[in-house]
C-alpha cells in the first residue's frame, strides 16, 4: 500500500529518537536514543509537522516496525512526534552501519586507523559498500513516498551520504540538505578510501542543495575533498568565480561547490546546549540522590575530574587516564585530594575494537587505582554503566571538566558541562574538538596526543582560584548556548 505524501519537513537520520527492548512475554520498552545527534534533532517537537524516518537497529526496534508497517510508530512511544522507522533486513544493516558507516567512514574522519597495516579494502569490504547503497535506497524510498511536494529534507550525517543524490533521481522537486555530525577528513587522508567510494560519498552529498558542518574547519575540509577527489570548483567568501587553484587551500571560508553544472551551499551551524532543558532536567530529584551518592564516593574536601563519553576510540580516554596518572606522579600534593571520576558509557560494542578499548580503559584505571589507591582513597572512579541522570550531577559537582578527543565533530559534553555546574569548572578541552572553535579562548587548551601537556593542563585546571573559574565558567555557558538545539534546526531549515 503507498504511503500518502503528507509531510512538509522531513529529518532523515541512522539513529531515531527511540529504541525499543523486546521483552521475553513480546511486550516492547520504549526508551529515548542516545548521542550528540539525537541530542540535536530532539528540538523537532510534536508540533514541528515533520516526520522522521530512521533505521531499527536492533531486534526490538525491528519488531516495533514491522507492527508499525508502513505507518509510524505509536507518539507514545516518541514524545508524540511522527517517527517513521525502517525494518531493514539484518545483514544489510549490519554491513551498512558496522562494515561501512562505523569502521571505515567514522575511522577515516576521526583520524582513527593505524595506517601502516589499516585500513585493508577487500572483497568483503566491496560487498559492505554495495549493502551500505541498498541501506541508503531504502531511506531515499522511504522519503520519497512521504514528501509532498516541494517538501524540506534534512538528511542527517555520514551513514547517509548517498541519500541527497538518490533523493534528488526520485524527486527533484524537493529541497534537500546534508548535515554533517562529524568532522570531515583532510584530502590525504580521505584519499585512504577506495577511488569509487570517495567519490561516491560526495556525489551523495552534492545532489543536494546544501551541505552543512558543524564547524567551518569542517565545512572546508569538505570543499578540498570535493576538489582533490572530483575536481569541483570551490566558491569561497568574498569570490564568486570559483577558486580556480584548487589546491583546497583558498583564502576565505568555502562556501558553495560547482560541480558538474549544480551547485550545492555549504553552511555551518554549530550545535549548541540546551540550556532550558538541561537546567530544568539537572535539578531533579533523581540527580539529587546521584549527587549524594558521587561526593560520599569522592569523599569530603577532595576535588573531582569528570569526565563523561561513550567509550569511544575518537573520545581518547585512555591518553587522559594517562595524563592523570602523571599528574599522580609529578604532583604528589594531590594524592589523596583528587579524584577521577570517568563515565564511558558502552558504545558500538558489536565492533571489536571498540570492546577491546573499553577493556583497556578498565585495566589503565585498575592499575591506577593500584598503584596510587590508599584505604580510604580510590584515585579514579570508573563508571560505565550509562546513566544520564548521574552524568547530570557529576556535571554539577565537577571541579574540572576533561574533554580531550583526538578529533570530534564537536563534543557536547564541553558544552553541558558550563551550563550545569554549580560552583564554577575548569574545563580542558582539545583543539581537535569542534567545540575548540567557540570555546578556546576560557578553556585550558591541550593537544590531544600530548599526555604530559595534558596532566600539566590538569594541574593548572585544580589550582584555579575559585573567582577565575566561575568567571571563566561564566563565559563559557554563555559561548555553549548560542545556538540551542531548536534554534539550530530552524537555521538549517532556514537556509534551503
Ligand atoms: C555520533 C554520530 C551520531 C551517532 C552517535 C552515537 O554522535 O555523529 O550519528 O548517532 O555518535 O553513535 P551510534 O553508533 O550509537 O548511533
Amino acid at each position: 500500500m503507498a504511503v500518502p505524501r503528507t509531510a512538509p519537513i522531513l529529518v532523515a537520520s541512522n539513529r531515531g529518537p527511540v529504541s525499543y527492548t523486546l521483552g521475553e512475554d513480546g511486550s516492547l520498552t520504549a526508551r529515548r536514543g542516545g548521542g550528540g545527534l539525537v541530542s540535536g534533532l530532539s528540538a523537532i517537537g510534536p508540533d514541528a509537522n515533520a516526520v522522521w524516518v530512521c533505521a531499527a537497529l536492533g531486534e526490538g526496534d525491528r519488531e516495533a516496525a514491522r507492527r508499525a508497517g508502513d505507518s509510524h510508530l505509536n507518539p507514545g512511544d516518541t514524545g508524540g512526534r511522527q517517527v517513521r522507522m525502517l525494518d531493514i533486513a539484518p545483514d544489510v544493516f549490519a554491513a551498512a552501519y558496522n562494515g561501512v558507516a562505523n569502521s571505515v567512514l567514522w575511522f577515516v574522519h576521526h583520524l582513527l586507523y593505524q595506517t601502516p597495516v589499516e585500513p585493508v579494502f577487500d572483497a568483503e569490504f566491496a560487498e559492505q559498500w554495495a549493502a551500505y547503497e541498498s541501506y541508503n535506497a531504502a531511506f531515499a524510498d522511504a522519503l520519497a513516498q512521504e514528501a509532498v511536494d516541494e517538501a524540506v529534507v534534512l538528511v542527517q550525517d555520514y551513514h547517509l551520504a548517498l541519500v541527497p543524490a538518490m533523493l534528488r533521481e526520485r524527486r527533484p522537486d524537493l529541497r534537500i540538505g546534508h548535515f554533517s555530525h562529524t568532522p570531515w577528513a583532510p584530502p590525504d587522508y580521505y584519499r585512504l578510501l577506495p577511488d569509487d567510494v570517495a567519490a561516491g560519498v560526495l556525489r551523495g552529498i552534492l545532489g543536494g542543495d546544501r551541505a552543512a558542518f558543524l564547524t567551518e574547519r569542517w565545512a572546508n575540509a569538505f570543499a578540498d575533498c570535493c576538489a582533490a577527489v572530483l575536481g569541483a570548483e570551490i566558491v569561497r567568501d568574498g569570490d564568486s568565480s570559483g577558486d580556480r587553484n584548487r589546491d583546497g587551500h583558498g583564502d576565505g571560508m568555502a562556501t558553495a561547490v560547482r560541480f558538474e553544472g549544480r551547485e550545492t551551499r555549504l553552511g555551518v551551524h554549530g550545535l549548541g546546549a540546551d540550556a532550558d532543558f538541561l537546567r530544568e532536567r539537572s535539578r531533579r530529584a533523581d540527580v539529587d540522590e546521584r549527587l549524594s551518592t558521587l561526593r560520599a564516593q569522592i569523599g569530603p574536601g577532595r576535588k573531582s575530574i569528570v569526565r563523561v563519553d561513550r567509550t569511544e576510540l575518537s573520545k581518547n580516554i585512555v591518553r587522559g587516564l594517562l595524563a592523570y596518572r602523571r599528574l599522580l606522579e609529578t604532583h604528589p600534593e594531590w594524592r589523596e585530594r583528587v579524584v577521577h571520576v570517568a563515565f564511558a558509557y558502552p558504545s558500538r560494542q558489536d565492533l571489536a575494537v571498540y570492546r577491546d578499548y573499553t577493556e583497556r580503559v578498565r585495566r589503565i584505571a585498575d592499575e591506577i587505582n593500584e598503584e596510587y589507591g590508599t584505604e580510604g582513597w580510590t584515585p579514579v572512579a570508573l563508571h560505565v554503566k550509562d546513566d544520564f541522570a548521574r552524568s547530570l550531577a557529576a556535571y554539577r559537582l565537577a571541579d574540572v571538566a576533561l574533554v580531550n578527543p583526538i578529533r570530534d565533530g564537536m563534543n557536547l559534553v564541553a558544552k553541558e558541562v558550563p551550563v550545569v555546574s554549580e560552583r564554577g569548572c575548569a574545563l580542558v578541552l582539545s583543539r581537535e574538538a569542534g567545540a575548540y572553535a567557540e570555546l578556546g579562548e576560557d578553556a585550558l587548551v591541550v593537544n590531544p596526543y600530548d599526555v604530559e601537556g595534558t596532566a600539566r593542563a590538569l594541574h593548572e585546571a585544580l589550582r584555579m582560584s575559585d573567582d577565575e573559574r566561575a568567571d571563566r565558567t561564566k563565559r563559557l555557558a554563555a559561548a555553549a548556548t548560542a545556538l540551542p538545539p531548536q534554534a539550530w534546526f530552524l537555521a538549517q531549515l532556514g537556509a534551503l
